[in-house]
């Protein structure tokens, strides 16, 4: 192991977030068409869970379809829509061996519903799982996200259950999708935007961003270690000033 790998293993991030950019332009990159970008990313994904597993990091969240990705062309949202189904199929028994717990965050009613079924059982079949906490967020907005938590809040409130005077910070927390995972401390995005995209509004609040301008498919583990190593370099304050924490 490097300098740089017991440095950062020192304070590894609880929770990652990626946001996995630029599959489409890896492949027109390399004259593929850019259904081969996402076929090439799913073996990004299997790397970086195994690395992320290994590492003993407890939540890995990835943005794998977002509510605005339905505008697509046809054939690229089919493509996309197969994928689930290819992963599972693949790389259910790797997961198990590693001790991985699915999750799946979205709107999954809007999804085709064998597309649920895949996922409910993939769920279902780790749940007893203890290790990394895989959330895949697959038909997920931001803003969708922060609606449907009001409109679960508003219907507690109409049911009598819940006074508006009473809804904190914490009671909207547990009306997220992640409400079982806790906020990522490291957001990292890949393929050179410097932007959300509507991913985890409400979560990334004092997350750690890292933008790189490597695409997706070429994200392995010297990408991610230095990701990981920029986060354990860092300070976070949560709007404090050092001392107030402590350090
Ligand atoms: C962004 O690249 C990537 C996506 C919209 C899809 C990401 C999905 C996967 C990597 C696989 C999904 C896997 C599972 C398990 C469901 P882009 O197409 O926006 O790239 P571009 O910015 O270069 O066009």
């Amino acid at each position: 192991m490097g300098e740089r790998d017991a440095l950062h293993l020192k304070n590894l991030p609880r929770h990652v977030a990626i946001i996995m950019d630029g599959n489409g332009r890896w492949a027109q990159g390399k004259g593929l068409p850019r259904t081969m970008g996402h076929k090439k990313g799913m073996d990004s994904i299997r790397e970086i869970v195994t690395i992320s597993s290994n590492y003993g990091i407890k939540g890995l969240t990835l943005y794998a379809f977002s509510t605005e990705n339905w505008r697509r062309p046809r054939e690229e949202v089919d493509f996309l829509m197969s994928l689930p189904r290819i992963y599972l199929k693949k790389e259910l028994p790797q997961l198990m061996r590693n001790n991985v717990k699915l999750y799946f965050s979205g709107r999954l009613h809007g999804l085709p519903p064998e597309i649920q079924d895949i996922l409910r059982e993939a769920a279902s079949a780790t749940e007893n799982n203890k290790g990394l906490f895989l959330n895949i967020a697959i038909n997920y907005g931001g803003r969708a996200e922060i609606t449907d938590a009001a409109a679960k809040i508003a219907q507690l409130v109409r049911e009598e259950k819940l006074e508006p005077g009473d809804i904190t910070e914490d009671i909207v927390a547990a009306h997220m999708y992640t409400a079982n995972l806790g906020d990522p401390d490291l957001l990292i995005r890949t393929g050179g935007e410097a932007r959300l995209s509507n991913f985890l509004l409400w979560q990334a609040a004092y997350a750690e961003l890292y933008f790189t301008p490597v695409l997706w498919p070429d994200f392995g583990k010297e990408e991610y270690d230095r990701a990981l190593f920029a986060y354990s370099s860092r300070e976070r304050r949560f709007g404090q000033l050092s001392r107030e924490l402590g350090d």
